[in-house]
Formats: structure tokens, C-alpha cells, sequence
């Protein structure tokens, strides 16, 4: 059943959302393509709660946490300058409302060590992370963690990547166990809302991910931008002007369709019809990238200081301490503690 839910201009609401990033480096195009391009449409339908998942991050990088608390402030500034309106969802620190933690300890009990060390994400992530050590008890908690934002907030909805999907799993488990032992309805299970994620690669045409520093990041200078396109691979069987290309074998191209799709059609033909070479293909993605995509978020970029943001975060907060402070009194309750 979806809850309605009326948010301030008394709007009728399809439910309750709430998602999250783990402030660990810059955000670049493949964030805006996908969880940010989702999360403004979602705030126009939903009640929303977008959190900054910095105890998340510091679950990999406890290590060197310094920069966490920059990245958290300059993740929001992205936030906002791609449309994200603190006027329609509300954003908050993980850290700063303290009810996430109060939960985690509770679920941390009832969670059966099973449950988390069978997690493919986990063990995918045990194999893959090497430079640093995450075969930590914190680490393996992370999904008890991610369960207890979510359910915190009773949200009923929740927009991930396929590879959270694990997570959103364990969370329902999770709840379901809840409601079991303590013989409550209360906290509901969330369903994930899968985000459709393009297909896009770094520019080494590895997947995008700042630890191969392969990324175009939204508040890279002009400069940066142009030399990063331009080393972008493209179709290797185009080796020569006059060779004609395969657009579906080619990165630039899904970077066209996603970013400046009414130049896709004019773009194959230059390929397939050898019609323009690479780099000038490349050079025009940069000039439409800039102009259309990245120029317009870099100059919202400027009209949000760090007070600014920390004001909206503040405001934010307390919204969401609210909304948890009456969940965790409901918790208490079931428990009779
Ligand atoms: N684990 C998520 C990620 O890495 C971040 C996250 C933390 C999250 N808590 C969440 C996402 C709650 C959705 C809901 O992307």
C-alpha cells in the first residue's frame, strides 16, 4: 500500500523516499546522468530525503577522513546547482542526526551474521577494494547501517543502482524481522525504484569510477573538460577520416545520446558516412557539454557559498531529526523499552 502523505503546500505525495551518496570524491557526469537526473523528477512526486551518507564513508575511508567533510559540502553544492530544490526534499547529514545510529544498534541485535556475510556486494568489495582494509566489523555492518536510514524514516521507496540492490534486500529482511519479533506493523518494507542508468564509460572507456581517475567531474574547469574529451576512446576501427565508424561501438556517442541527444542523429551520420573525423566529433561534445550541460551547473555552482549550503543542511536536519525522533519513539514503544 503506498502511504499519502501531505508535505507543507499540502500536496499530495506518492510516498516517501529517501536516498543517499557517501561523500568520497567529486561528483561527475555518470552521477548526474543517473541518481541526480532520478532524484529531480522524484522530488516533484515524493516526500523526499536526500542524505549526505558520511558515517558510509567513513566505513572505507577511516583511514584518511579528512576530506570527507569538504566532499560533503561540495557533493551538495552539486546537489543544488543540477536542480535539486532543498524547497521540495529535504537534506541532511547522516552523521548529525543522531536517531540513525540509535536504530543501527537496535537492527545490529537482531541481525543474524548470516545474513551479512552471504551479502554479494560485500564479498564482490572484499575481492575488489586492496588498497585499503575493510574486512572490518564495521564494514560488514554497512547494509544494518543503510537499513537503519531508510527505516528511520519508514520510507517506502527508495532509488538505487543495480548494485544496491542487495542492500534494499537485506533492509526489507531486516524490517520484516523487526516486525516479527516485536509483533508490529511498523516499519514498512521499502521497495527499490531502480534507477535506469545510461551506459557510460570513463573516458578510458573503463567503468567510470573516480578510483581510475577516469571521470568527468561537474566542476572540472573549461580546460579540463576539453583536454579530458578529447583523450576520450572512440570506435577502434575508425582508424582514418575516410574509414566510416560504428556509433554503437563508440563512448562519445553514448555521451551524445545522453547528454545532447538532439545531436544523435546528425552524430551517426558524421560516422557511419565518414563524414567527420574523431577529434572534431570530440571537439563538439566538449562545446555541447559546456554550453548545455556542465557551463549552466558550474554557473549555479557560484551562487551557493559554503554558509548557504550549511543553512539549507541545518534546516534540513532538523526536518529529519524530527521526522526520526517520532519513528524512534514508535521503535521504543513496539519494544516496550
Ligand atoms: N550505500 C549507498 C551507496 O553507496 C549509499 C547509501 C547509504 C544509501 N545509505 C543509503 C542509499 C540509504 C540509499 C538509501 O550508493
Amino acid at each position: 500500500m503506498k502511504s499519502k502523505r501531505s508535505q507543507g503546500n499540502s500536496q499530495i505525495k506518492k510516498g516517501r523516499v529517501l536516498s543517499g551518496m557517501r561523500p568520497t570524491g567529486k561528483l561527475h557526469l555518470g552521477h548526474l546522468a543517473g541518481a541526480l537526473g532520478n532524484w529531480k523528477m522524484l522530488q516533484q512526486e515524493y516526500e523526499c530525503f536526500f542524505m549526505v551518507a558520511d558515517w558510509h564513508a567513513l566505513m572505507s575511508e577511516y583511514n584518511d577522513p579528512g576530506r570527507v567533510k569538504e566532499y560533503a559540502i561540495d557533493n551538495v553544492r552539486d546537489w543544488l546547482s543540477s536542480g535539486i530544490d532543498p524547497d521540495k526534499a529535504t537534506f541532511f547529514i547522516q552523521s548529525e542526526v543522531g536517531r540513525h545510529l540509535d536504530l543501527f544498534m537496535i537492527l545490529s541485535c537482531l541481525t543474524p551474521l548470516g545474513w551479512l556475510e552471504r551479502n554479494p556486494t560485500y564479498k564482490e568489495q572484499l575481492r575488489e577494494i586492496k588498497n585499503r582494509d575493510i574486512s572490518t566489523f564495521g564494514f560488514l555492518g554497512y547494509p544494518v547501517l543503510q537499513a537503519a536510514d531508510i527505516l528511520i524514516y519508514r520510507a517506502d521507496t527508495v532509488p538505487v543502482g543495480d548494485d544496491q540492490l542487495p542492500h534494499l534486500e537485506l533492509t526489507r529482511e531486516i524490517a520484516r524481522r523487526f516486525n516479527h519479533i516485536y509483533g508490529t506493523s511498523l516499519l514498512p518494507e521499502p521497495k527499490a525504484l531502480l534507477t535506469r542508468t545510461p551506459r557510460l564509460s570513463g573516458i578510458d572507456g573503463r567503468k567510470m569510477s573516480k578510483s581510475f581517475g577516469n571521470t568527468i567531474n561537474l566542476s572540472d574547469s573549461e580546460g579540463e573538460i576539453r583536454k579530458k574529451v578529447q583523450m576520450m576512446f572512440t570506435d577502434p576501427e575508425r582508424v582514418r577520416l575516410s574509414d566510416p565508424g560504428h556509433p554503437d561501438k563508440c563512448n562519445v556517442h553514448s555521451y551524445y545520446a545522453v547528454f545532447c541527444p538532439e545531436m544523435k542523429a546528425e552524430v551517426d551520420d558524421w560516422c557511419v558516412n565518414a563524414r567527420v573525423g574523431c577529434t572534431e566529433c570530440k571537439k563538439r561534445l566538449a562545446e555541447c557539454l559546456l554550453e548545455d550541460v556542465l557551463g549552466p551547473i558550474q554557473r549555479k555552482r557560484k551562487l551557493f557559498p559554503d554558509s548557504k549550503i550549511e543553512k539549507i543542511l541545518s534546516r534540513g536536519t532538523k526536518r529529519a531529526g524530527l521526522e526520526a525522533g517520532k519513528t524512534f519513539k514508535d521503535i521504543k514503544g513496539a519494544m516496550k523499552i
